[in-house]
């Protein structure tokens, strides 16, 4: 295994087990709010510095890109960290969300990390070495269309501008799957379409921590990743389309109608 991958895997457990030991006193949690529906706790901030203390004490001179402290040094290797993607569930004491950190070397994701703390499930991936859940290599699935897919999705409830346009996506869409999952974790979503456990997902303005790690883990699944205009402008601009082969193209084709101006990257 690469050391780079080896640290983040420590990063990422060590961040999960903060969390879980606080799920204790959620409750008690002060909750500020980042921006409309946008929410932030001592959970995040504290699950964050575990991973960036993590990293530096290896890696004193890699650069840092994280949610919560934003950009930090400046080097050819940037760590993209989202200390707790799924906030708004973990709040509410919905079970499901994640770790997630992505290692971008030279402007590539090279290496991806995504840590379900209460299912215990690491999902990792290397460029050109596959992707594996715990140790199990993944694959994505080998549905060809839209037909009986089960497929993800995110609402733009952070941007709510955008809402009708995802709302003529859904329109067209939702009649020719088998049905639509919203889990409420970005980076979960696309480790799932690795998975083979949904067969496609997407979503409107996601930022470049939610899905640096997802990406890659969907790529070396056997997976395809675009943004709404079949580009790979998803890391600026994270409007994302990501599935199997089959299964992405149809999503893809169905997104590009209702695109308005603002969501054509
Ligand atoms: C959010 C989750 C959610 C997605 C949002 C993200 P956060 O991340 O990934 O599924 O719909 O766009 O912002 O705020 O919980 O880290
Ligand atoms: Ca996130
Ligand atoms: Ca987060």
């Amino acid at each position: 295994m690469h050391p780079m991958l080896n640290i983040a895997i420590r990063a990422a457990r060590s961040a999960g087990n903060l969390i879980i030991r606080s799920l204790q006193h959620v409750e008690h949690l002060e909750v500020t709010t980042k921006g409309r529906n946008d929410f932030v706790s001592d959970v995040d901030r504290l699950a964050e510095q575990e991973i960036i203390s993590t990293i530096k004490k290896a890696y004193p001179d890699h650069a840092i890109l994280a949610e919560e402290s934003g950009e930090a040094g400046k080097n050819e290797t940037v760590w993209i960290i989202d200390p707790l993607d799924g906030t708004t569930n973990f709040l509410h004491g919905f079970p499901h969300y994640c770790v997630s950190i992505g290692i971008m070397v030279k402007g590539r994701i090279e290496h991806g990390v995504v840590y379900d703390p209460l299912r215990d499930e690491l999902f990792t991936a290397t460029r050109g070495a596959g992707a594996q859940l715990n140790d199990r290599r993944l694959r994505v699935t080998k549905q060809k269309s839209l037909e009986n897919s089960l497929v993800a999705t995110g609402f733009p409830f952070k941007y709510h501008q955008h809402f009708p346009a995802f709302s003529n996506m859904v329109s067209t869409i939702f009649p020719q799957v088998a049905d639509l999952r919203r889990g409420g974790s970005a980076a979960l979503d696309l480790a799932y379409v690795a998975a083979g456990r949904v067969d496609g997902y997407w979503e409107i303005g996601l930022q470049k921590w939610d899905l640096a790690s997802g990406i890659l883990l969907v790529e070396e699944a056997g997976g395809v990743v675009t943004d709404f205009i079949g580009g790979n402008g998803y890391i600026e601009h994270g409007n994302i389309v990501a599935g199997s082969l089959g299964v992405q193209q149809a999503l893809l084709d169905e997104i590009k109608p209702h695109l308005t101006e603002e969501l054509k990257k």
